[in-house]
């Protein structure tokens, strides 16, 4: 009888393992510099997946150091704002929006935290009215349909010509429990290809 080894991998093994990995890739400079600063970021906690970071930098890279107004959806630690901060330049108005009220700490210059809930069409209504029309989304809050869905159509009419709304986290409009599913109708990425 073949005996079968099973090697199970402590979590303390797979968090050295992740160190490595960063350790390795702040090493080395990249030719993008999102990547640089996630890399090597000592400031808040960014909760992004790197394989964003070649997308953000392919359709956001026009609007570096230009007067831009930049709106995310999902605060959490507050890193990813002071990383859209140092990405897109002094001239850059950062905006942040969640729905826990401890978020609302994270203001700092050039960063402005706004609480409420993304499923609510009226807050985001009021909240469209308050900071006026925006070059770039990145829309990374709760990633439920029904959050996504009002979001979408409550924000994209005041993008700017030419701006950029970015959704991460797509695949869960094929999850169950964010609300989609793969028989259902009513998801996101249904809405968006009609
Ligand atoms: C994935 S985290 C954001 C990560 C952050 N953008 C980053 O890259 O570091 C998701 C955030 O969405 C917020 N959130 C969840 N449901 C929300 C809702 N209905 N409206 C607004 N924000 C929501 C959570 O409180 C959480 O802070």
């Amino acid at each position: 009888m073949k005996k079968i080894k099973i090697l199970a991998e402590s979590d303390e093994m797979i968090v050295n393992k992740i160190k490595e990995k960063i350790k390795i890739k702040s090493s080395r400079p990249s030719e993008n510099p999102l990547e640089d600063y996630f890399y090597n970021n000592d400031k808040k906690y960014i909760d992004k997946w790197e394989h964003y970071f070649n997308i953000y930098h392919k359709h956001f890279k026009k609007f570096r150091n230009n007067e831009v107004t930049v709106l995310e959806f999902g605060v959490f630690k507050g890193g990813s704002l002071q990383m859209w901060k140092d990405y897109f330049g002094k001239k850059a108005r950062i905006i942040g929006v969640d729905i826990n009220p401890e978020c609302e700490k994270l203001t700092e210059n050039q960063i402005e935290v706004y609480i409420g809930d993304q499923e609510n069409r009226a807050f985001l209504k009021s909240l469209m009215k308050k900071i006026g029309p925006v070059d770039v989304v990145i829309e990374d809050g709760g990633h439920q349909m029904k959050q996504q869905i009002h979001t979408f159509e409550e924000v994209f009419p005041n993008v700017k010509q030419g701006g950029v709304f970015l959704i991460e986290d797509l695949h869960t409009s094929y999850r169950e429990t964010y609300g989609g599913g793969l028989k259902k109708k009513e998801h996101l990425l249904n809405m968006l290809k009609t």
